[in-house]
């Protein structure tokens, strides 16, 4: 019995695909697919045909059927793979990545301006022999005000300068010198000691921030007197503003010293001469100090009788500005990378 018609044209196939060239891309694999596997490609025509073959050359219609199919997507599986090999390692070729290369800078952090002064004014007076305290900034009455002497009527207590917390017997405290009586409490005279930190105050505007820094210092021993305090500051501000630094105390009030003086530099921008920055009198207010009033010995039972001291305070945020002329304080809280780069 001759061939059906179908297994001569599935003969032929199986040779055609034998012989095909592997497709040399992506868009030939389709073609290829489309051609021979699509709906109506070649191998699909043909599988619809078989039921017109003859009942006993079925097993070797479709064994050929089979086989074209089958050498088929070998032939695609193969040619995928090896595309896709052959695309990566194009990339691999063409991408050029040159290790040695420097990479970005690194970006180093910086001490800020403020930390850098508090240091320095730190070191000037433990060079002088004063030890650092620190006390709380979260501060009871009793440190901020009435143990250094305030009168329970005294305007400072008053909401606009104080931020008082809610709920708890508690503020946030004005200044450092809450550190003068802790320390007094702490070890006794003699003492000589310098105390930095945070202080708050309702207050805000290019000269004033509700957050800033101070730093207090104090001397008690049997036989201080003003010449002490003064000669004190001359030798720390000749250190931090150089040999040339005059310095003037001028009367004021502060009610935990007794006599109490406001302490001025000669200008640092123009000497003395008179400028912008000193409004042409060549004096700046750089800190307050004054002899430690005897109420605020009692308070932390230290004989005013038998021991003498003196105190200062100053904003370290006043002292940075003139030392960097910084026209405006709230430049040293915004952390703009361009302002603090320039330290
Ligand atoms: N505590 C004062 C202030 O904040 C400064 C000061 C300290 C004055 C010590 C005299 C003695 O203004």
């Amino acid at each position: 019995m001759a061939a059906s018609p179908l297994i001569e044209r599935l003969k032929e196939l199986k040779a055609e695909v034998a012989s095909l060239p592997a497709p040399a891309d992506e868009r030939a694999l389709e073609g290829l697919r489309v051609h021979y596997l699509g709906k109506k490609g070649s191998v699909s025509l043909l599988s619809q045909e078989m039921g017109s073959v003859p009942k006993e050359q079925k097993p070797e219609a479709g064994k050929l059927l089979q086989e074209v199919r089958a050498s088929l997507e070998t032939l695609l599986a193969e040619t995928g793979a090896r595309l896709k090999r052959d695309k990566i390692q194009k990339e691999i070729e063409q991408e050029f990545f040159d290790i040695t290369l420097p990479s970005g800078e690194p970006e180093f952090g910086a001490r800020h301006p403020i930390a850098m002064v508090m240091d320095e004014v730190v070191d000037i007076f433990t060079a002088m022999g004063f030890q650092v305290e620190e006390g709380p900034e979260v501060e009871t009455d009793y440190y901020n005000f009435e143990g250094l002497n305030f009168p329970a009527e005294h305007p400072a207590r008053d909401m606009q300068d104080t931020f008082h917390l809610t709920n708890i017997e508690r503020l946030l405290r004005t200044h450092t010198s809450p550190v003068q009586v802790r320390a007094m409490q702490k070890y006794g005279p003699p003492l000589s000691v310098i105390a930095p930190g945070k202080v708050y105050r309702c207050d805000a505007d290019i000269t004033h921030s509700p957050m800033f820094h101070q730093i207090e210092g104090f001397t008690i021993d049997t036989k201080i007197t003003m010449g002490d305090l003064k000669g004190t500051l001359q030798a720390f501000l000749r250190r931090l503003y150089g040999p040339k630094t005059a310095i003037r105390l001028r009367p004021s009030f502060f009610p935990f010293v007794e006599p109490g003086a406001e302490v001025d530099v000669s200008c640092v921008i123009c000497g003395g001469k008179g400028c912008r920055v000193c409004k042409h009198t060549g004096w700046l207010e750089i800190l307050g100090a004054g002899m430690i009033h005897p109420n605020v010995m009692r308070t932390s039972n230290i004989d005013p009788e038998r021991w003498s001291g003196f105190a200062f305070g100053m904003g370290i945020e006043r002292i940075a500005m003139l030392k960097y002329g910084v026209d405006d304080i709230r430049l040293f809280f915004e952390n703009d990378l361009r302002f603090l780069r320039q330290f």
